[in-house]
């Protein structure tokens, strides 16, 4: 699976939230590489905890109206994980969780940071 790189194109516009965007595009490739499974998706849920808060509590404070929504794609990305989680504790194959955690990832890329992201810039400004 092809390793993915930051891009200018990727900025909300938010030094932090960039920063974390960018330890997102590590993470995904990470389940990729070498890194121990386990490890990995306890990084993204502790990324999801940090992540989610800082950018809903920026877009809070930017009063922005879409929030609500915002929130949910955010809460779906933490059940999916938990789900995940919970698979791979009760001896989910670690081949068969790399490839779907990394296949849910490259989507929530496109569709989340490129598009549900992208969508709040302005109102960072
Ligand atoms: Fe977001």
């Amino acid at each position: 699976m092809a390793l993915m790189a930051w891009k200018d194109a990727y900025s909300v516009g938010n030094a932090l939230l960039d920063s974390q965007h960018k330890q997102l595009i590590e993470l995904v490739n990470d389940v990729n590489g070498d890194a121990d499974l386990g490890e990995v998706l306890d990084g993204l849920r502790q990324y999801g905890e940090a992540h989610f808060r800082a950018e809903e509590d920026l877009l809070e404070a930017a009063r922005y109206p879409d929030l609500e929504q915002h929130r949910e794609h955010h809460e779906a990305f933490r059940a999916w994980l938990a789900e995940v989680i919970a698979a791979r504790r009760s001896g989910g194959d670690a081949a068969v969780v790399r490839r779907d955690v990394h296949h849910y990832l490259s989507i929530w890329l496109a569709n989340h940071l490129l598009v549900a992201d992208k969508a709040f810039e302005p109102w960072l400004e």
